[in-house]
């Protein structure tokens, strides 16, 4: 289902024409959908039934504080993979106990404050990383709670700059290190051993890369339990993959069974979390742009649209594909070829190539899928603003960010002295 339809030939989201939020709020702009955001995260939420389980949704996907507060209502839990991102956590209303903290290189202070907050599990990336832990909670004056990151090396067949969990990644701790991790963990006094995590990349299509993970992670547990070190928690990660081009990962449903027959195979009844992100925030957002130009050259026809890599750059940075949607169905009937590129001065400024569009130049476009990794990973390359975001709730329309003003842009920096 999507919350993104044509009415009449009117582009809307959810009841309200997309044309409307861009006469009221202007362009650049993200559009989100209140009940996209929903509906995913309960359709997961639901996929589990009554096993034990946990969302922590991961907050670098879409962190606006609106969106964390509609989902911490919800009863989720978050990922979180710096001081920041807690910080906006707590903004909205989200409980420390129920956030995980992922990440490589976490600082003492950021460990300071996590651990001050008592969230539930820092996941641990290195042994390095367990030493300062237990450095800081002993300063603290208190039992810090942990999961190792693992690094299962599977191949989870995305995009080389989303996989996570293969042996020349940076990420976790590898499987033939994590036994003795375990070990040094279970004697150092201010850690308690909580969990294990696991997260292998994004955009994924097929559940076998996370069954096969978990088959590994599971193995461990075992091996563990023979040691005496109780695991009480399974982090599974995030990574379901959503349709932009026409992809068909596997529904909510498939990915949670294939998890759940994981473990029962082994007779395994731990508690399962997982981070999702994508699955919960891509396909609930749009970009809305307007065409500023039309250029014509010899070879190539671009519509010139005032988004540019600075506001989405995923196109730019993985070759990611995103639909490109007319909003207004009804401009001349005839459709050309485009490249919908931005104002920014790179090549690589590109939204979409080869796009067959009808479009004029006071057009609007909607860049479809755009609600994870898109404002959250937007920046002010060429001194441009951050564009303001949206959220459609049935036919209310409500600011969640305002557009960043030209005085943000150097708010900070300073003349050197006469
Ligand atoms: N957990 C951890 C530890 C992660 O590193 C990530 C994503 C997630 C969960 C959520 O993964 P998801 O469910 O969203 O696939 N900027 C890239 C994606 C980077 C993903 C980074 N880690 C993109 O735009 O495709």
């Amino acid at each position: 289902m999507s919350f993104f339809e044509y009415q009449n030939g009117h582009l809307h989201a959810e009841n309200i024409p997309l044309q409307k939020i861009a006469s009221a709020v202007g362009t650049p702009c993200y559009v989100y959908s209140r009940a996209a955001f929903e509906t995913q995260w309960r359709t997961l939420d639901t996929a589990f039934g009554d096993y034990p389980h946990s969302i922590f949704y991961a907050v670098k996907a879409n962190s606006n504080i609106a969106v964390l507060n509609l989902l911490a209502r919800l009863g989720s839990g978050f990922d979180i993979v710096s001081e920041g991102e807690l910080r906006r956590v707590l903004a909205a209303g989200g409980d420390a106990n129920n956030v995980v903290f992922s990440g490589v290189a976490k600082s003492k202070s950021e460990l300071e404050f996590a651990i001050g907050k008592g969230v539930r599990s820092i996941n641990i990336e290195s042994v390095a990383e367990l030493e300062r832990v237990q450095q800081v909670a002993e300063k603290l004056g208190v039992v810090a709670s942990i999961a190792f990151r693992v690094n299962p090396d599977v191949d989870p067949e995305t995009h080389p700059y989303i996989s996570t969990g293969m042996d020349k990644a940076k990420f976790g701790v590898p499987m033939g290190a994590a036994y003795d991790a375990y070990q040094r963990a279970a004697a150092l006094p201010n850690i308690q051993v909580h969990g294990i995590a696991c997260h292998i990349g994004s955009q994924i299509t097929k559940t076998s890369p996370f069954s096969d993970s978990l088959e590994i992670v599971l193995n461990l547990v075992k091996r563990l339990a023979n040691k005496g070190i109780e695991i009480k928690q399974l982090d599974l990660g995030g990574g379901l993959g959503i349709d932009y081009q026409g992809e068909v990962p596997p529904s909510a449903q498939e990915y949670v069974t294939a998890m759940l027959n994981g473990v029962k195979k082994h007779g395994i009844t731990l508690p399962i979390g997982i981070e999702p992100g994508r699955y919960i925030a891509g396909n609930s957002g749009v970009l809305l742009t307007k065409v500023e130009y039309l250029k014509h050259n010899e070879s190539k026809n671009f519509a010139i649209v005032d988004a540019g890599m600075n506001d989405l750059l995923r196109p730019s940075l993985y070759q990611a594909f995103h639909r490109i949607s007319a909003v207004e169905k009804n401009s001349t009937g005839e459709k050309m070829v485009f490249d919908v590129v931005g104002p920014v001065c790179e090549s690589s400024d590109v939204l979409g190539y080869d796009r067959e569009l009808d479009t004029q130049a006071g057009d609007l476009l909607a860049v479809m899928s755009a609600g994870a990794y898109s404002f959250s990973m937007a920046g002010n390359y060429n001194s441009r603003v951050r564009p303001a975001e949206v959220m459609v709730d049935d036919d209310k329309v409500h600011i969640i960010r305002q557009r960043e003003e030209q005085e943000d842009l150097i708010r900070g920096e300073s003349l050197l002295p006469e």
